[in-house]
């Protein structure tokens, strides 16, 4: 075949994320490890940011941290708490992108984990999820990322309760890009990442436990949090994206 190939002047020579630049992007759980890392990158690429969480010292010292690099405003918001989720969306507007990394889950084996711990953990990252797409009063060009985790494919012993949580968040998401057309909704699934969600564990049991995670992947360590960041940016630049899991962790579903 002859011919040469034409490229669209909407393509030619343009960075999806300049697309970013004056969006609004909303990050729950913008306040700690992958989304505070979000919110940078958003910030940097000059969205106007709005992080939420529950503690009002980690969104205050957030916006603080944040401001210097662009246009960061940050709210209370509670994902299990219906009137909080109304109150917060209320006040965000209309938003183009959708980040939804904000969660606290319970991580135990079965015969270990009470069932009361177990649909705490369902409530938060699952139906917490739920609520804040269902609230958000989103542009027809925007995008929703939910956040789910290897562990839906890949059950170590130890968590099935999050498994099961993470496979129900990928199957919402399919489900809502069919139904909130022409808004996109994509679901990211980490593998292991370091951050704050670690920072219960003593320093060298958090060490040990991190590397024997990742030790056996193609890429043999924990992810950074601004790894996992810099994919989600290319997800809600993606115009062609939707229904999608982007697996983000070192190969480990290979091993
Ligand atoms: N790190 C990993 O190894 C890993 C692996 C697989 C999947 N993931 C997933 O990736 C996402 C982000 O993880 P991460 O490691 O960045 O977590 P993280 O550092 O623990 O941050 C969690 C964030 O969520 C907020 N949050 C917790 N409960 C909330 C609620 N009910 N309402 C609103 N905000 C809430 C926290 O702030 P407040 O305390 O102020 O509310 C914090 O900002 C989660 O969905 C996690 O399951 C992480």
């Amino acid at each position: 075949m002859s011919g040469t190939l034409k490229t669209t002047s909407s393509s030619k020579g343009s960075n999806p994320l300049e697309s970013i630049a004056n969006k609004h992007v909303v990050v729950i759980g913008g306040t700690s490890g992958i989304g505070r890392a979000v919110a940078q990158q958003a910030a940097a690429a000059g969205a106007r940011v709005t992080v939420g969480s529950r503690n009002k010292k980690r969104v205050d010292d957030t916006v603080a941290l944040l401001g210097a690099q662009g246009q960061v405003q940050g709210r209370v918001v509670d994902l299990t708490d219906a009137e909080s989720v109304r109150a917060f969306f209320e006040a965000a507007g209309e938003i183009d992108h959708l980040i939804l990394p904000g969660n606290e889950v319970h991580i135990a084996a079965f015969r270990k984990l009470s069932i009361a711990d177990a649909q705490a953990s369902m409530a938060s990252k699952f139906w917490g999820q739920y609520a804040a797409i269902k609230a958000a009063r989103m542009s027809a060009t925007g995008s929703v990322v939910l956040f789910s985790g290897v562990a839906s494919r890949k059950p170590g012993a130890g968590a099935p309760a999050l498994t099961a949580i993470n496979a129900a968040v990928e199957g919402l998401g399919r489900a809502l890009a069919v139904e909130l057309a022409p808004v996109r909704v994509n679901v990211i699934a980490p593998g292991v990442v370091d951050t704050e969600l670690w920072a219960g564990l003593p320093e060298d049991t958090r060490e040990a436990m991190l590397k024997s995670f990742t030790q056996r992947q193609p890429i043999p360590r924990p992810g950074r949090p601004e790894e996992i960041a810099a994919v989600v940016l290319t997800m809600m630049a993606a115009t062609y994206m939707t229904g999608a899991v982007i697996d983000v962790d070192g190969g480990t579903l290979l091993v």
